[in-house]
């Protein structure tokens, strides 16, 4: 740029406030003692984070659609003599969140660590799923965010050390064939959390943000996913649960919550998706068809057809 008109460009706010990195404390997070909201903690990560969080003694308010799962996740908790509290909330439920919200604050005065996770699956191409599975997609995993994220986001901010802890997926780091709504959901978490960090840096708010890109856990996801009309549901879970799925929900959850007492912008969970991630930043949009040749290799009822 030349340098008389880069003189005249004032500085944005963000570089006039100096080292923005110095805003976010260099120590690491802690758990003891910390209020902790977990959605979707009835079933997978959300229930290992659960566990985990209570095991490092923090107190646990657990959220989910499924109260038998909610049940077992407080059981367990308790059983190995944690403080847990739990309550029936679709994330969906603008409103209730903010009425949860509420309760939790006047209840521990406090609430400092906020985990999104709570998150569905859809299989199949957007050109064969309803739009309602879209919506229902989108509405979960991106508005559920939303939601519990702006409910909670005064009172993380007064707790003095908040930290928001957003999980997206493989698929928020690339989009496949077959995962088109999935896809463009986890990209939403990503694009929301990514600007919602550098707004919390922005504004000078002690609210530390985490984007966290899982590739494939084992949990009840696949068997829990919609799919398109004319997909198998059976094959499809089965793909998942025989092939796919790698890494147990608990490691998973310890790699969450190592990233979250280093306070990391960005948590990848699983080898594929640290190679995917790279591979994708090095092929630029080239690397969609290798993934299409990838999706159609391991995806049921997807075909490559030549030369596109
Ligand atoms: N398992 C994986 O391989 C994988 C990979 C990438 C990302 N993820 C993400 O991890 C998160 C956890 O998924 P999981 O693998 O543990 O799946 P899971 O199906 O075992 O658990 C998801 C939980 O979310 C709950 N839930 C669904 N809709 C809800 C709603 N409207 N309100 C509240 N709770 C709701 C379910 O009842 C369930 O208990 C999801 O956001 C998922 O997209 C998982």
């Amino acid at each position: 740029m030349n340098r008389r008109v880069h003189a005249a460009v004032p500085a944005s706010p963000l570089l006039r406030r100096g080292s923005l990195n110095r805003r976010f404390s260099a120590s690491p997070a802690t758990f003891a003692g910390k209020v902790t909201v977990v959605t979707g903690a009835g079933s997978g990560i959300g229930r290992a984070l659960a566990t985990n969080l209570a095991k490092e003694g923090a107190t646990v308010a657990i959220t989910d659609v499924d109260e038998a799962g909610l049940a077992e996740t407080a059981d367990l908790i308790r059983a190995a003599g944690g403080s847990v509290t739990s309550h029936r909330l679709d994330v969906t439920d603008d409103l209730g969140a903010v009425t949860y919200a509420e309760e939790l604050h006047a209840r521990f005065g406090a609430v400092h660590q906020l985990y999104n996770n709570a998150g569905v699956e859809h299989h199949g191409d957007l050109e064969h799923s309803d739009l309602s599975q879209i919506r229902r997609v989108m509405d979960i995993n991106y508005g559920g965010v939303v939601n519990l994220t702006k409910a909670f986001l005064p009172y993380l901010i007064e707790s003095g050390d908040g930290h928001i802890i957003n999980v997206s997926s493989l698929f928020g780091l690339l989009g496949m064939a077959g995962q088109s709504a999935y896809s463009a959901s986890k990209f939403a978490v990503r694009g929301l959390t990514e600007s919602l960090r550098q707004e919390m840096l922005a504004a000078g708010h002690p609210v530390q943000v985490t984007c966290v890109h899982p590739s494939s856990v084992k949990t009840a996801i696949a068997r829990n996913s919609s799919v398109a009309a004319g997909e198998d549901a059976a094959a499809v879970a089965a793909l998942y649960d025989d092939k796919l799925a790698r890494i147990s929900s608990d490691r998973a959850a310890q790699i969450i919550l190592r990233g979250v007492r280093r306070r990391r912008p960005r948590v990848l969970i699983g080898t594929d998706a640290y190679a995917l991630d790279i591979l994708v930043r090095l092929l630029g949009p080239a690397y969609q068809r290798g993934a299409a040749a990838l999706a159609a290799r391991v995806q049921p009822g997807l075909t490559l057809k030549d030369g596109r």
